[in-house]
């Protein structure tokens, strides 16, 4: 689908458009509705009358008027406004939209008085580009290939700014949703390569022969039990003028997670093509850059590779050598994530970043604690994880604090070798963080994206399936800097 949005200095009630979005709050029309409603000669007035439509938060009304075709947004109460409901507003109109069959609709500035033209507008403008997204590729019968917005009363900049963003997030969620038997490690290397291609990064890809000579035991024993080789991709995007910072962002990339001879059950194992939303996030956020130019030079690393069982597939109870030196007892298959990214952090310390930070589809447990809207936070400085969190709240993703507890590392105490993949059940998501920790420099941040990155149904800012989650916040981040 290709979404166009365009900004309009002017109101809403002087733009063409085959349908008009306008608000309505605690029973009043906003003053964009006003407008139009006297274009109309009072229809939308006499509507709310008649039916004593509120206008509650995300409550619509389609109005097939002879005059013309209007949707009622309900922007919900001027209590408790902040930007993210924007956003979400934004999502909701578009969702209404494709499903009224509309092609074009114009949409006011929700709230721009409150938050300033430049906010509201593009808030506004990634909920609307978030919303059309739809994966249909592998219909018969695809919907719709185009959809606009006008917004009116808005600023071309910021729609800018939040096509770039809300692409990338589109961008991310297309990887995501791809299935398994299109996007093996190879397909994903080769996706990074296209990105790089098409964007002027540079870019590295090693096979097992490569891992092999670097001793990249790790992801070598969790891709061994696949016909699909693992991959090593590294992107790099260096800004034109002076360097203000380095940062390396890490990827998991596990296209499929069987969970190994550790194997799943079968209901959990549904959706595990979203095992490498980490990589896809990490593409997503160097989209951004590449397109952005910020002053940092940003490193990724993806570690792709697909863990499901054969007679060469990897065994509990081995004991592997990472690429740092460090040995690992197996104790558990499907503990692969924290494996794979042991190999890819101690390879992206190689480029000496200023910070390093991992993005990972990691614990259950992560999904568990904080649910399907919120990821897992953790780092090793204060100042790290504020900037990252502000930067996930600015773009309405929580990324929660979350405790790296040192009393929790002999959980991983291995009488084999130098440390175990799992420990015990209690606080897994802070187990895998505590082990990813072993692998990295401070300052390292650690997102574990396990429960936000793939839903079973649809929400404000899209159908069921992959969010893109995190790709915004990352992007966000790195423009700060
Ligand atoms: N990919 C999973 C984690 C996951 C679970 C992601 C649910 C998304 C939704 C990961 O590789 C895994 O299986 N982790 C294990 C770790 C355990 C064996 C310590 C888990 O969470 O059960
Ligand atoms: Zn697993
Ligand atoms: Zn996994």
């Amino acid at each position: 689908m290709k979404i166009e949005l365009r900004s309009a200095r002017r109101s809403i009630a002087e733009i063409k458009a085959q349908l008009y979005a306008v608000g309505v709050v605690s029973g009043q029309l906003t003053e964009a509705a006003l407008e139009l409603d006297q274009k109309l000669d009072g229809a939308l007035s006499r509507y709310l009358r008649r039916t004593k439509f509120r206008g509650a938060e995300g409550e619509v009304r389609y109005l097939e008027l002879e005059a013309h075709p209007v949707l009622l947004v309900g922007l919900g109460m001027k209590r408790h406004l902040e930007l993210e409901r924007v956003r979400r507003l934004g999502g909701l109109v578009a969702r209404e939209v494709l499903r009224l069959g509309f092609r074009e609709a114009a949409v006011e500035n929700f709230f721009w008085e409150k938050f300033g033209k430049d906010e509201a507008a593009y808030a506004l403008a990634e909920g609307l580009y978030l919303g059309s997204y739809v994966f249909d590729r592998y219909k018969s019968e695809p919907g719709a290939k185009r959809v606009r917005y006008w917004i009116a009363r808005g600023r071309g900049r910021a729609v800018e700014a939040a096509v770039r963003m809300a692409g990338a997030t589109a961008y991310a969620r297309d990887l995501v949703n791809e299935p398994p038997n299109a996007l093996t490690p190879e397909a994903l290397a080769e996706a990074a390569r296209g990105l790089a291609r098409e964007l002027g990064l540079d870019v590295s890809v090693l096979g097992p022969e490569e891992m092999e000579d670097k001793g990249m035991g790790a992801l070598l024993a969790v891709g061994r039990g696949s016909a699909h080789p693992p991959r090593l991709v590294h992107l790099v995007y260096r800004p034109e003028g002076s360097v203000r910072a380095k940062v390396a962002l890490v990827g998991k990339g596990m296209t499929f997670d069987t969970g190994g001879y550790s194997l799943k059950p079968r209901e959990s194992m549904v959706g595990m093509k979203s095992d490498m939303a980490g990589a896809a996030t990490v593409l997503g956020a160097m989209r951004v850059v590449a397109e952005a130019r910020p002053s940092v030079e940003v490193h990724a690393v993806i570690a792709a590779a697909e863990n499901r069982i054969s007679d060469r597939a990897y065994l509990v109870d081995e004991v592997i050598r990472t690429m740092s030196g460090k040995t690992v007892e197996v104790k558990n298959t499907d503990a692969e994530g924290r494996l794979v990214l042991a190999d890819a952090l101690w390879y992206a310390g190689f480029e000496a970043p200023d910070a390093v930070i991992s993005v990972a589809t990691l614990t259950g447990a992560a999904r568990v604690a904080l649910g399907e809207r919120i990821a897992a936070l953790y780092a090793t400085q204060p100042r790290l994880l504020e900037a990252l969190r502000e930067a996930g709240a600015a773009e309405g993703e929580t990324l929660w604090p979350m405790p790296l507890e040192r009393a929790y590392r002999k959980k991983l105490i291995s009488h084999v070798a130098d440390i175990a993949n799992v420990g015990d059940r209690n606080g897994g998501s802070i187990q895998a963080a505590l082990f990813l920790a072993e692998f990295v420099r401070d300052p390292y941040a650690h997102l574990d994206i396990a429960g936000p990155a793939f839903l079973k149904e649809a929400w404000e800012l899209g159908p069921a399936g992959a969010t893109g989650f995190a790709t915004r916040s990352l992007a966000r981040y790195l423009l700060g800097l």
